[in-house]
């Protein structure tokens, strides 16, 4: 049945930054579907389990600085600890800093690339070998951004790590593909949350925002998640290094 090869039940989810925003809206859909989650995140994540235990699945919580390259044998040792395998990670966490590019700091630069990409190139390599010695394969599904595609304004480590999260994910689908590991991308558009709170409140800004998204409003987390439990399922088996947009259709404006 089609609709059986949607389902999660018995997989096991890495979840980063998934205490608020877009992460917790796809940790709960994948939960929705059946996953057990590993909920990672530098804040407390008691709302996120909340949710997740409310649809009668686990949820173990890492509270982990993903800037720091310890955070990646930390979670891995509790996704291993609570439930003995990793089926699905999503590389969700991400930050962002907003300035003109005459004036951006290399600390700005730094703290956003080492969250963006180098946690992702680090998480997913130590995932997929755990997917991969165990010889089941997998799905990794990173978080990328309209800034994958465009070059935006006042944002530049935010769009280098982000046009790096697209390539990041072909180059691991490529490799991964024989070990039975599918890698895509997903490319939220304009989405309601704390990461896009400054350019809501900027009266012009927002107002130049929506009236270029034919959706005609603002994503929110939820609008993620069919999309996420698409690429974490076998449904996805042949999807392979794509980046998915879901953007109200910002790019085909
Ligand atoms: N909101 C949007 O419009 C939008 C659009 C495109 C892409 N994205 C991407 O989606 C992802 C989620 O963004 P969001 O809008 O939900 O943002 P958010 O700020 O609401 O949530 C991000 C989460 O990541 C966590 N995080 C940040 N730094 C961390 C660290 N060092 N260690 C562990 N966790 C950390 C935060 O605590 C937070 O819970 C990001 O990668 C973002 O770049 C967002």
């Amino acid at each position: 049945m089609i609709l059986d090869r949607f389902r999660l039940d018995d997989r096991v989810a890495v979840v980063t930054g998934a205490g608020r925003g877009l992460g917790q809206g796809i940790a709960v859909g994948l939960a929705e579907a059946g996953a057990d989650l590993v909920a990672v995140d530098i804040i407390e994540l008691q709302e996120t389990r909340r949710q997740i235990e409310s649809q009668g699945r686990r949820c173990t919580a890492v509270v982990a600085d993903l800037g720091k390259e310890s955070s990646v044998q930390q979670i891995i040792d509790a996704a291993l600890a609570a439930f003995g395998r990793i089926d699905i990670l999503v590389n969700n966490a991400g930050i962002i800093r907003r300035a003109p590019f005459l004036e951006f700091s290399l600390r700005d630069w730094d703290e956003v690339m080492d969250i963006n990409i180098r946690a992702v190139f680090l998480l997913s390599q130590a995932a997929a070998r755990v997917m991969a010695g165990a010889g089941h394969g997998g799905k990794i599904i990173n978080i990328a951004s309209m800034l994958s595609f465009q070059g935006g304004v006042r944002v530049p480590s935010y769009t280098a790590s982000k046009s790096a999260v697209m390539g990041l994910t072909k180059l691991m689908a490529n490799e991964l593909a024989p070990l039975g590991i599918q890698v895509n991308a997903i490319a939220p558009g304009y989405m309601a949350t704390d990461n896009t709170a400054p350019l809501r409140r900027d009266a012009v800004r927002s107002k130049e925002i929506l009236g270029r998204i034919p959706a005609g409003r603002w994503g929110e987390p939820a609008d993620l998640q069919g999309a996420a439990v698409f690429l974490a399922s076998a449904a996805a088996d042949y999807v392979q290094g794509a980046t998915l947009a879901v953007d109200g259709g910002w790019l085909a404006r």
